[in-house]
């Protein structure tokens, strides 16, 4: 499993850092929500879902957490943990996020406005549409 990250360009000088991110410069996609989680309770795991067309670049904005990315057939954890790297996450994957520190902020920059008809939130349904589509690649063929 391919993982992508982007590392941001920090603007430093002796007064700080900033990052900015443009749609289609920094980001791969028209950025048209933006959300962030923080004050997560120790423990707690979120996400568990994918997405029928919803693309994501998460950004670890302070503290740390950890991303699981499950494409069927492999997982791999992708720690996050400095404010200049992104993660990108394509629709069909599914993923988990855990391990937050109690001053993480997780910020999400989505392709999509919000709409619950685009979650796979079961996990066998998920299964079995990674499976279809590796069915239609060999028919591809
Ligand atoms: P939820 O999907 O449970 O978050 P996660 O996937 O990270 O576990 O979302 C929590 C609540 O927030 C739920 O009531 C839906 C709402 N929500 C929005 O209203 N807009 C959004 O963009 C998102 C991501 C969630």
């Amino acid at each position: 499993m391919q993982v992508v990250k982007y590392m941001f360009q920090p603007h430093g000088d002796d007064r700080g850092q900033l990052v900015a991110l443009e749609e289609f410069k920094d980001i791969p996609f028209q950025i048209k929500r933006v959300y962030y989680m923080y004050d997560t309770v120790s423990g707690v795991v979120r996400g568990k879902h994918a997405h029928k067309k919803l693309e994501q670049i998460l950004v670890c904005i302070h503290g740390s957490c950890k991303i699981k990315l499950d494409n069927g057939s492999e997982t791999k954890v992708v720690p996050l943990e400095k404010p200049y790297e992104g993660l990108y996450i394509s629709n069909d994957m599914w993923r988990e996020m855990y391990d937050f520190s109690p001053d993480a902020v997780l910020m999400v920059l989505a392709s999509e406005l919000y709409d619950e008809s685009d979650y796979i939130r079961d996990y066998d349904e998920f299964l079995a549409m990674t499976r279809q589509k590796i069915e239609v690649g060999k028919q591809e063929k």
